[in-house]
């Protein structure tokens, strides 16, 4: 078994371009219910649970995928992070106040050409209380990228990533944490983000959620139901721009110590170990999907 020593913690923010961001604020903002926290030069800070920022959304001429942040494991230095990347074969560059909330950042650019941002500390206060959706935690994303492999050895040999699970051999799950995934790299001909997902409180809340997103003329594509791949009850939408958002519970958690899932009574073996799942066991409920995996 290969030693757990990732080199992050947690996935702390997503950045977004869009021709209209004032739409996608408004939908983080009103109907997701994330704070916003700061806006200039067309940039919108918004916020899940406390942090300066766990979405950027930014002006740019079409919809972009312009990066993702993560927070470093505390022993780890800026400058050593930089090394690290650059004994890796990436440009690594140490930017000071690039954005508020963080005063300094490691940027590299991934194969795929996809964007990562490596920081110590994010300002945080305490989170205030609930309206819309209000999502407890922002949790995974999923990379489209027609350099599957290339990426997924970044994010597991740079990084320290473990693989935790494949769906077909075209979604890679990879974790940094106990969550079952903290990323999930797909293999496709297309250089974006597949979705982005939120962690909700608990089951009930899914249809709370969806009551919200229905009465903001929101339509759910798909869910809840329940993931083979990591077991968590997911339900998905499309933000304004398509962008896909998805709500979540009840995720595998993983024990990197033994290489398994705890045990759930919803598990379909034991010790619940990662591995490669069928494309058809996407959903164990048979819930038909309301969109294409590939295109969505
Ligand atoms: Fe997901």
């Amino acid at each position: 078994m290969k030693p757990f020593n990732p080199k992050t913690v947690e996935l702390g923010y997503v950045a977004l371009g869009s021709s209209d961001p004032a739409k996608q604020v408004a939908h983080y903002r009103d109907v997701l219910g994330l704070k916003e926290t700061g806006s200039e030069d067309g940039t919108t800070y918004l916020s899940v649970n406390g942090a300066h920022h766990d979405i950027v959304l930014t002006k740019t001429t079409e919809k972009s995928f312009v990066h993702q942040g993560y927070q470093l494991r505390g022993d780890i230095e800026l400058n050593e992070m930089a090394k690290t990347l650059e004994d890796a074969g990436f440009k690594a560059e140490i930017k000071s106040d690039s954005q508020p909330g963080v005063a300094k950042l490691v940027e590299c650019i991934a194969p795929g050409g996809v964007t990562f941002q490596f920081y110590k500390e994010i300002d945080r206060k305490l989170p205030t209380p609930p309206v819309g959706v209000a999502p407890l935690r922002l949790g995974h994303l999923a990379i489209i990228t027609p350099e599957r492999e290339a990426l997924f050895k970044f994010y597991e040999e740079v990084l320290g990533f473990h693989y935790t699970d494949d769906i077909g051999e075209l979604a890679f799950f990879m974790t940094c944490n106990r969550d079952h995934h903290v990323v999930n790299v797909l293999g496709l001909p297309e250089s974006r983000i597949h979705h982005i997902a939120f962690e909700l409180r608990d089951n009930g809340e899914h249809v709370r959620a969806a009551d919200i997103l229905s009465r903001n003329g929101t339509d759910t594509l798909w869910g809840p139901s329940r993931h083979g791949a990591g077991h968590n009850v997911a339900a998905y939408h499309h933000d304004p721009d398509r962008v896909m958002i998805e709500l979540y519970t009840q995720m595998d958690v993983y024990i990197p110590a033994l290489g398994h899932f705890e045990p759930r009574d919803w598990h379909e073996e034991y010790p619940m170990v990662p591995k490669s799942w069928p494309l058809e066991k996407m959903t164990v409920w048979e819930t038909p999907f309301g969109f294409n995996l590939a295109e969505g």
